[in-house]
């Protein structure tokens, strides 16, 4: 089938603003967004600029904005999407190149949480056990690929107020509520600031967008109740 591709481009080292560049190719239904990328980058325009690495959902490097809705361009099919498409980068980042955005402010908000395993305790000499329904707590929660999707697709995170996203609240989530870490508290004193979990405003657009089915906007609400629990 014959499709049009609408890609906002933009080249900050040398271009003044934005612009839409079209594009008629042919492509397969069964082709993803990924694949008419890679025949536009290839065969058309070798210029265009986009991340991507596993090509299966793994790796979190492709979202974008296609047809207004932020998603992974290795998983959205051709057919799903009809004749005519657009992509963009995604929104609260800056845009390195084209599709390419910078990671680094989205990084910095994660790493702010602790994102790991905080235990003091002298180590066993295995495992640190765990019942099934401790793990259940927080399973939602470690599926998380840091694809910035969620975050992204916030309102609230593309404003100045610098909002630390739903992506590192969900990945503190899936320590606070893990029977095995000691840093909860912590975690719950860094979300407490004016950056943190109380500018969700419950639009649920970051559940919307998480390609893995997180219960995003629940992990935020169960994070809040945490912190009023304490008060
Ligand atoms: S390229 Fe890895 S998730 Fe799409």
């Amino acid at each position: 089938m014959r499709v049009h591709v609408r890609i906002k481009r933009f080249n900050p080292e040398g271009e003044a603003k934005p612009y839409w560049a079209d594009y008629d190719v042919e492509a397969d239904p069964l082709d993803r967004v990924l694949d008419t990328l890679h025949h536009i980058k290839w065969h058309v325009d070798g210029t265009l600029a986009l991340r991507r690495s596993c090509a299966h959902g793994i790796c979190g490097s492709d979202t974008m904005l296609i047809n207004g809705r932020n998603r992974l361009a290795c998983k959205v099919l051709i057919k799903d999407l009809g004749r005519r498409i657009t992509v963009e980068p995604m929104r609260g980042l800056p845009v390195i190149k084209d599709l390419v955005v910078d990671m680094e402010p989205f990084f910095a908000q994660y790493r702010a949480v602790l994102p790991y395993l905080v235990n003091h305790d002298p180590p066993p000499q295995r495992e640190r056990p765990q019942s099934p329904e401790e793990r259940a707590r927080y399973d939602d929660t470690t599926k998380c690929i840091l694809c910035a999707a969620c975050s992204t697709s916030c309102p609230i995170y593309w404003g100045a107020g610098g909002y630390v996203g739903p992506a590192a609240i969900v990945n503190a989530h899936r320590f606070i509520f893990d029977s095995r870490d000691q840093a909860g508290e912590e975690r719950l004193d860094i979300l407490a600031e004016r950056s943190g979990v109380f500018r969700c405003r419950t639009i649920f657009n970051c559940t919307d967008a998480c390609p893995r089915g997180i219960e995003v906007t629940r992990a935020i609400q169960e994070v809040k109740r945490a912190l009023l629990g304490r008060l």
